[in-house]
């Protein structure tokens, strides 16, 4: 069965994490991924985190599967020459270099718009056009600029960063969006454009309800549904909200049967309203279903910490899957927390390529997350992240080049 992408030719620019995300997206929907290094070093993460001497880290492998490498010097002229091939040859251009790269490099948009009018021109960069446009900047800076850290955490505690790569990984998504929006653009107008997604934009946009509460915040003066009400104070900006839910439907971590030596023996709770009854019947306090203090949702919200106080008495004598299960029977929303260890042994996860096994010639078999978007007409196979380099001299027999041309550019360190 073909590819949701085959055919789409991506000149792959990327590094580190947030562009590799997008790149590795677009070949695992069957795009033809070139991924360009520098000669002689490669994708600094090669070689960052390694868990096995001089063998290319998991880092790298598991943002840069279904690829093909080569490797150029494209500040060399021949390295150039090679470039303008290469922008001729593709229909998208990704790149996540520090603002002015390509530029320096000889390559602005107008220099690559005359090489290939049809070519899509796609960057990553940490901030969209303003004060900060210039600055180079890595994940844990975009969910600082984004808001995602000043609103993450306890209110009595500094801002925090979370685990989830939601400046990298998350801006890549944006970015891969926006290549397949104007690739789709592209058919009728037959021109390309250029993308750009901006890391702090992207957090921003996750980090879209916050902003909804500021605007809350600052017409009422206080947000029922966080932990600061009622007894602690609200400022002018939205605090952090601990593990409050974000939406409509209050929610909490709360404990589960052995917390005190688990450090993941915990469910989230959510107190939805619809099966208020049913939460009341479970946790045995069924004179809450009626007493007009916890009867209606309003009425709960300035008793949420007993509420889930009395939930998390009786889920601190099950385990988090008991409690879950039980809570299931009923359809009382909650999730267990999950560990890395639980979720590389889950089995579902496995069943669905969520979480593969990948072979690697130099590393042995390794765990990695393949496609999280499942297409029913493209399902995606992960195929291991190419070695420096090497696909150089099939790419370059693609573009054209001799053997005495590619003998030239091997002579010269070009490649
Ligand atoms: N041949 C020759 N030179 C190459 C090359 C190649 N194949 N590939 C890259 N280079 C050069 C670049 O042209 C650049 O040179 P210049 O500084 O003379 O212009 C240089 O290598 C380094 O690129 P740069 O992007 O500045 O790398 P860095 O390691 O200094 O910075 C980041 C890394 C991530 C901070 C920066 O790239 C950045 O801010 N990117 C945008 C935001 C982003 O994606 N951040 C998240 C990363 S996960």
């Amino acid at each position: 069965m073909g590819k949701a992408l085959d055919g789409v030719r991506i000149l792959d620019f990327t590094h580190v994490q947030s562009g590799p995300t997008c790149t590795q997206l677009l070949a695992w929907f069957g795009a033809d991924v070139i991924k360009v290094e520098k000669a002689g070093a490669g994708d600094v993460t090669r070689g960052q985190l390694q868990d096995i001497p001089n063998v290319d880290s998991l880092y790298f492998t598991m943002l840069n599967h279904n690829k093909r490498s080569i490797t150029l010097d494209t500040k060399h002229p021949r390295g150039k020459a090679v470039l303008e091939r290469l922008i001729r040859h593709c229909d998208v251009l990704v790149e996540n270099f520090a603002p002015g790269a390509l530029e320096r490099m000889g390559f602005p948009y107008e220099r690559i718009r005359q090489l290939n009018p049809k070519m899509i021109v796609a960057s990553v960069k940490g901030f969209g056009p303003g004060p900060y446009e210039d600055c180079k900047v890595y994940e844990n800076v975009a969910q600082c600029a984004g808001g995602a850290a000043s609103t993450t955490g306890f209110d009595d505690g500094p801002p925090l960063v979370t685990g989830a790569q939601i400046g990298d990984s998350g801006t890549g998504l944006h970015l891969a969006l926006g290549i397949v929006c104007a690739l789709y653009q592209r058919n009728t107008t037959g021109r390309g454009q250029k993308v750009l997604a901006a890391m702090q934009d992207g957090v921003l946009n996750l980090c879209r309800v916050k902003l909804r509460d500021q605007q809350r915040l600052a017409r009422t003066g206080v947000m029922k549904e966080y932990p600061q009400y009622p007894d602690g104070r609200f400022g002018s900006s939205v605090p952090r909200a601990g593990n409050a839910s974000g939406g409509g439907q209050p929610g909490w971590i709360i404990k589960c049967r052995g917390w005190q030596t688990d450090p993941n023996a915990y469910l989230y709770f959510i107190a939805q309203a619809p099966v208020w009854k049913q939460i009341c019947a479970v946790i045995g306090k069924p004179e809450w279903i009626t007493d007009p203090d916890y009867a209606t949702p309003d009425a709960r919200l300035p008793r949420l910490t007993q509420v889930f106080g009395e939930v998390e008495k009786w889920t601190m004598t099950r385990t988090k899957f008991e409690a879950m299960a039980e809570f299931n029977k009923h359809d009382i929303p909650c999730g267990p927390i999950l560990s890395m260890e639980e979720l590389a042994a889950e089995p579902s996860l496995r069943a669905t390529g969520t979480v593969v096994e990948v072979d690697h010639p130099k590393r042995g078999r390794y765990l990695s997350v393949g496609n999280p978007i499942k297409l029913s007409d493209s399902p995606s196979e992960v195929k291991r992240s190419p070695l420096l380099g090497e696909h150089t001299r099939e790419v370059l027999g693609e573009l054209g080049l001799s053997e005495s041309e590619i003998r030239t550019l091997e002579h010269e360190k070009v490649i």
